[in-house]
């Protein structure tokens, strides 16, 4: 590529999201020469299979088709050579040679799994969230994939739901800032470098919030919520100009997002600027029949109609498009359209140039799971991870005790790498117990198993469709629960690794109950009763209802699924190498009966009293408190951090200006560490019930043991707007109070006013 031309390319790149009315010369050349069939061919994404299949349909015919024009892209082939071969199909063998797009679900890492995004999202860390996906980009182009489906910015605040997993939680703020890093690491500067990928924000939209946390459930809410509270994640990933964007399986206002035309058109292509294009869910089109919708005819129509532009693995686009436009009821135009969408993003990766960019079969070995990307991967987990409790400081363990190490996932490398994880390897999963052994070579260190995750036979086929997750031992409980006694009462310290095995969460992984499993609670009551210390640390893709554990004299370290180097880098933290510094970013409830929760609910209008006491017709429950066990922002550390003098900047502002809070942190306790300084913002009085507090700035600071700092964020002009009754996103003039602190409840609190 000669240097005018880079030029041009990079400049088109920077502009993509904002030039929906721009044209590629070379696009609109191709268009011109293009028959009807080859530009509905674009519109088909195919998978031959070999991913994971979410769906009933895999493709059929791919190579023919491929040849014949039509198939716009796959997923679900990975590896230079392999891609090649479906590459120069679509080169070589179809008549215009149009390249293919190659997607793959990156979700949490390509080769080298991270923790789950739940996971991730709690360390806070915007930087190392960029890197971390800018490191899967990285393996994902050395194996040939040049679009990934991620990142999923869907808000969830209902832990039932099995795909909070994949997020970032219940706040639309922070949701917000990850989706830009994310979309930043994967897609860098220039989308032609050969280790950036296009990015596909999912699920668009609402998807987070199905109804009773049942899969692919009705969505339904009013436009005041959706503007305030669920969008606003997917607009920052367009905003920081993601290439794609995913329809989501659910409607949204009683249209199937797939085929809604004021979600697909009205509000992301005119209200947003979005001019990248838009692809549906694994067969999501289709889903649209039993919906409710239509025939295969008609939903593809509308869905065509409403803005869609490439439909997944369902055909539904190749099959029936040119009928529909024979009879009238699409337009060659819009067909057109969708085509040039798809095409540019091609253009924009660079493909037209070179096809192969992303095929050099030496990069697998010199770009994939090397030993920087599992160091990485290793710190990412350790920074995910959340002290919940740490009674009579048992946390950190001096590596040369004699641990006692027991639990269903202590020694289970099926379950390390997390829901979602179907590039990575579960083999090269690091087990705690071997992480223990690398990190602690001088403890001495015995296994027991204790329990299995769940003895529940039937509930362990549901959850063991991908393979062996819940393992029920030959061995009867009583005896593995001996075993474990034994050790214990042989031991200096406990750690009992226990929790959900990694298909507990997920796609269709909702659960009514999400306690830990009655197995495990039975191991970990008796193993507390041996008087040891006992240190829990609890696995897990969502947050989960542990009132009675929370109540024990125990130490508790959250830490999701970890990844390819959990082992390792749960003992960095339990042996004292790294300070967890992880925060909730879904708030953890006493029990389901109170999901959904969150904490930026509204007073409403009989608040309940603030002391948390029960008052007859006050908002609250008969027969637990309206608080949740654990708050959003929640987590400790090894040591403790102080807050003091909180200033703000200015008493008044005018509208456009912004305004700084300056706090001071010092770290009280006896370790160094990092403290994620939080700052809330309550809107006292304004045309639209405003909530109790929003996040709007936070920032992760490292201090020495005994330091302290001034920490001051500063609130924008856009801060302190939100969506009115007529979705104008306003400020208006009045009291705002900022909360400064450690989680959502912190107390600090000064108040500046609006003119
Ligand atoms: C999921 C998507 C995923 C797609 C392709 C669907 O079932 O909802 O998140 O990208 O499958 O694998």
């Amino acid at each position: 590529m000669n240097i005018k031309h880079s030029i041009l390319l990079l400049v088109l790149c920077a502009s993509f999201t904002l030039s929906a009315q721009k044209r590629i010369p070379k696009v609109e050349d191709l268009l011109q020469k293009m028959t009807l069939e080859e530009k509905i061919g674009q519109l088909n994404l195919l998978t031959p299979g070999g991913g994971v299949a979410t769906g009933e349909v895999v493709s059929k015919n791919v190579e023919t088709k491929i040849k014949a024009g039509q198939v716009g892209g796959l997923f679900g082939v990975a590896g230079p050579d392999k891609v090649r071969v479906a590459q120069e199909l679509a080169v070589k063998e179809s008549r215009l040679g149009i390249p293919l797009l190659i997607g793959s679900d990156v979700i949490h890492g390509y080769k080298t799994t991270y923790p789950i995004p739940l996971g991730l999202s709690a360390s806070w860390d915007l930087a190392l969230m960029e890197q971390a996906a800018q490191m899967a980009a990285r393996e994902a182009t050395a194996d040939g994939i040049n679009w990934n489906f991620s990142p999923m910015v869907d808000v969830a605040r209902d832990p039932r739901w099995g795909r909070i997993a994949e997020g970032a939680g219940e706040d639309p703020y922070l949701g917000s800032r990850i989706a830009e890093a994310m979309v930043k690491g994967y897609q860098g500067n220039d989308l032609t470098a050969s280790h950036t990928k296009l990015a596909c924000v999912k699920h668009f939209a609402l998807y987070g919030a199905a109804e009773a946390g049942r899969d692919y459930h009705s969505v339904d809410m009013s436009k005041v919520k959706m503007f305030n509270q669920y969008l606003p994640p997917y607009k920052a990933a367009v905003d920081a100009g993601v290439a794609s964007v995913m329809s989501s399986f659910n409607d949204v206002d009683g249209v199937p997002a797939t085929g809604n035309k004021w979600l697909l058109t009205d509000l992301l292509r005119d209200r947003w600027g979005f001019g990248g294009f838009v692809v549906s869910d694994y067969t999501s089109l289709n889903e649209m029949i039993p919906h409710g919708l239509g025939d295969l005819q008609a939903v593809s129509a509308l869905s065509l109609k409403a803005g869609l532009d490439m439909d997944m693995v369902g055909e539904g686009f190749l099959t029936t498009l040119k009928k529909s436009l024979e009879e009238g009821k699409v337009t060659e135009e819009e067909i057109t359209n969708a085509c040039r969408r798809v095409l540019e993003a091609k253009y924009i990766s660079g493909l037209f140039d070179d096809p192969y960019r992303y095929l050099d079969s030496k990069r697998p070995s010199k770009d994939i799971l090397t030993n920087e990307n599992r160091a990485l991967a290793r710190k990412l987990a350790a920074h995910s991870f959340v002290l919940l409790k740490n009674e009579n400081n048992i946390l950190p363990i001096q590596k040369n005790k004699k641990i006692a190490l027991i639990g269903p996932l202590a020694d289970s490398r099926n379950n390390m790498l997390g829901t979602w994880a179907p590039t990575g390897d579960l083999n090269l999963a690091v087990t705690i117990l071997e992480g223990f052994k690398n990190v602690a070579s001088n403890a001495t260190i015995s296994y027991a198993k204790g329990a299995n995750i769940s003895d529940d036979e039937e509930f362990a086929k549901h959850v063991n469709v991908f393979g062996p997750r819940i393992e029920i031992d030959e061995r009867s409980p009583e005896v593995m629960l001996e075993e474990a006694i034994a050790l214990a009462k042989n031991s200096d310290v406990v750690v009992a690794v226990v929790g959900e095995a990694t298909e507990m969460t997920g796609e269709a992984a909702s659960r009514t109950d999400i306690s830990i499993p009655e197995s495990q609670k039975i191991l970990i009551r008796n193993l507390v009763a041996t008087g040891k210390p006992v240190a829990l640390v609890l696995m897990s893709g969502r947050p989960l209802t542990i009132p009675d554990e929370f109540e024990l004299p125990v130490a508790i370290l959250q830490v999701w699924h970890p990844g390819v180097e959990a082992g390792n880098a749960i003992a960095d933290v339990v042996f004292g190498d790294y300070n967890p510094s992880g925060k909730l970013t879904a708030t953890w409830p006493r029990n389901v009966g109170q999901i959904p929760i969150y904490y930026s609910v509204k007073y409403t209008g009989r608040p309940a009293p603030e002391s948390g006491e029960f008052q007859k017709f006050r908002s609250n429950y008969l027969d637990a408190p309206n608080s949740p066990l654990l708050p959003f922002g929640y987590g400790l550390s090894y040591t403790t951090f102080e807050y003091s003098d909180l200033k703000l900047s200015k008493e008044t502002i005018g509208q456009g200006e912004s305004i700084s809070a300056t706090v001071t942190v010092t770290n009280t306790g006896n370790y160094d560490g990092e403290e994620v300084v939080q700052l809330y913002l309550r809107d006292v009085v304004r045309s639209i019930t405003p909530p109790k507090r929003e996040l709007k700035g936070f920032q992760k600071v490292s201090l020495k043991k005994g330091e302290h700092k001034e920490v001051t964020i500063t609130l924008s002009a856009d801060d302190l707007k939100f969506y009115n009754g007529q979705l104008n996103f306003v400020a208006e003039p009045g009291e705002f109070q900022v909360f400064v602190g450690t989680n959502s409840d912190a107390e600090m609190t000064k108040s500046f006013t609006l003119k």
